[in-house]
């Protein structure tokens, strides 16, 4: 057994679960009145109202004592402190110390880090200024209009999430491009939308060894130096951002174009580093900052906060209490907010990557559920889509709905419908329609004997479907700082309660691993390697059609 699965409060909250599972919201709510007001929360200008939840007093009494005696307030304690709290790298994770901003001192291996930090920071404004007022210029000595981003993952999502949810605070000349795939099709149709006169190629890579990125990257330059006619124009046109300083070298990135970041920066945790220059070279330097400061603010709450008063910590134990008791095994992020279109693939993989783990820090197997499948769609969308399953089908699960409480599009009208729908799902997943409502409403549109009952069972809908409803005051960088930070906690605690090491992400190597001998096979320069007859007859059939 594990040592979650013998806390006192593990099994208090079995024996709780056993009692409540079968509380309907609807009773709740009418039980108190002031049940919305008790379950909400609001930290800077973001509002959580988590009522719409299958919890009561005792559930939210019970998990907040099972992250005591999981060990939380110490676990925060140390990663604020830059304790390593990722073992099996032997690294700190300190996504924190890059948003610190009252600059306190924070030590890693006995260094503090704060002065590399600001220094980069710095460095990146200067960068980003020259670059935007056109004081930077390419080799033919016109400003830049274009910044294409080429990495993936952590060095993709952040930035490309960010530049696309602050859209109206971009810089107006600059057209941003992501390309993360290394099917050549999108680096393909970017390039025939920018000029190499006019374009800034931010090649961006942790450990600058991924073999997407160095290839999009090697590509992207063949291009631009066949163009331009001048290895030397390449300074001008390509910059790297990594932690590893030689591989950039190697690549032929001269290191003065590097804007560097560390091994205690997660690539999933990055945007708030180097990582994030594409989103100041689109927002600028007073933007970015602000980003900073939300972090900071909700830093500082999930820091200080009593558990019960938490934000990060009520998404966490709340997320906990569904994936562990009542089985549910998927998440949708739901915004309702066309510029965070790309959120629900950020927190895709800020959730799975980190928590997807099913072994302990001791080394021992989970016996519980880790992290839940996290999906989604902007929220309008999705109620034309897939939110049939979500209110009528089998599985439970929790949704986050995400919107702003001011319109960002000014088109007048917009907003309203938006947010009464954002409203009216959370009330319909929570109330459901019951079989008598269902009646009552097919009598009045004329219904009447067998042709009615037959319709009643398809009409009810069972509702008691768990949903947060998360609005931001308006999107801009401070709030969206401080709602991507929300989310990075509420995976720390989920990760601290199952004993797992939220930031590591072994499980991405092995596919990496068996891709570079099957790349040698289908390139023809090893003629086979064992496999299994699946693998085989795939590989057989590539080569087939490229022999032709
Ligand atoms: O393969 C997964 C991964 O390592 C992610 O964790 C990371 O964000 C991404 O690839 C990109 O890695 P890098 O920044 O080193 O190119």
């Amino acid at each position: 057994m594990s040592k979650l699965t013998q806390l006192p409060a593990w099994h208090a909250l079995w024996d709780h679960f056993n009692d409540a599972k079968n509380l309907h919201m609807r009773e709740l709510f009418d039980s108190d009145p002031a049940r919305a007001e008790r379950y909400s929360l609001e930290v800077g200008g973001l509002f959580l109202d988590y009522s719409k939840n299958r919890i009561t007093d005792a559930t939210l009494q019970g998990l907040m004592q099972l992250a005591r005696e999981a060990g939380l307030p110490a676990r925060i304690k140390a990663m604020f402190k830059g304790e390593k709290i990722n073992s099996t790298e032997h690294r700190a994770a300190l996504h924190v110390a890059l948003r610190n901003r009252t600059n306190s001192p924070i030590l890693v291996d006995g260094e503090d880090v704060m002065p590399k930090v600001n220094s980069v920071l710095s460095r990146m404004g200067k960068f980003a200024h020259a670059v935007r007022s056109g004081e930077w210029l390419g080799y033919t000595h016109q400003p830049i209009t274009d910044i294409v981003n080429i990495g993936i993952g952590g060095s993709d999502l952040g930035s490309l999430m960010v530049c696309s949810a602050l859209k109206p605070f971009g810089h107006p000349r600059m057209n941003m491009h992501f390309v993360s795939n290394v099917d050549g099709a999108q680096l393909k149709e970017t390039l025939k939308k920018v000029h190499p006169e006019t374009t800034l190629f931010v090649v961006e890579s942790k450990t600058f060894t991924t073999q997407e990125t160095l290839t999009n990257a090697l590509t992207a330059r063949d291009w631009f130096v066949a163009r331009a006619r001048d290895e030397k124009a390449v300074a001008k046109h390509f910059v790297a951002v990594s932690t590893n300083k030689k591989a950039v070298a190697d690549f032929g990135i001269d290191p003065a174009n590097m804007f560097e970041f560390w091994d205690w920066v997660g690539g999933r945790y990055s945007l708030w580093s180097a990582i994030g220059l594409p989103i100041m070279l689109y927002l600028g330097e007073e933007n970015f900052t602000e980003l900073l400061n939300g972090a900071h603010i909700m830093d500082q709450h999930f820091a200080n906060a009593p558990f019960e008063q938490n934000m990060p910590v009520l998404l966490a134990m709340i997320g906990v209490w569904y994936i562990n008791y009542y089985g549910g095994g998927s998440h949708v992020i739901a915004p309702y907010d066309q510029y965070l279109h790309r959120l629900p693939a950020f927190i895709q993989q800020l959730d799975m990557e980190s928590n997807g783990k099913q072994t302990m820090l001791d080394g021992a197997p989970v016996d519980f559920e880790t992290a839940p499948i996290i999906w989604g769609e902007t929220g309008i969308n999705g109620q034309h889509a897939f939110f049939q399953l979500l209110h009528q089908g089998t599985h439970i699960s929790p949704i986050d709905l995400i919107c702003s409480l001011q319109n960002s599009s000014s088109l007048p009208g917009h907003h309203e419908i938006l947010l009464a729908n954002v409203f009216a799902q959370a009330e319909a997943f929570m109330r459901g329609k019951t079989a008598d409502e269902a009646r009552s409403e097919l009598e009045a549109q004329g219904l009447t004997g067998e042709a009615l009952e037959a319709l009643v069972p398809h009409k009810v809908f069972a509702g008691n479907r768990p949903t947060n409803t998360l609005l931001m005051d308006r999107l801009d960088p401070r709030n969206l700082g401080s709602l991507i930070a929300a989310y990075e906690h509420k995976i720390f605690v989920q990760g601290v309660i199952w004993h797992i090491n939220s930031f590591d992400q072994w499980g991405v190597e092995l596919g990496k691993q068996l891709a570079k001998t099957i790349h040698a096979e289908l390139a023809g320069k090893l003629k086979s390697a064992p496999h299994d007859s699946s693998t085989k007859a795939l590989i057989e059939r590539y080569r087939r059609a490229n022999a032709q």
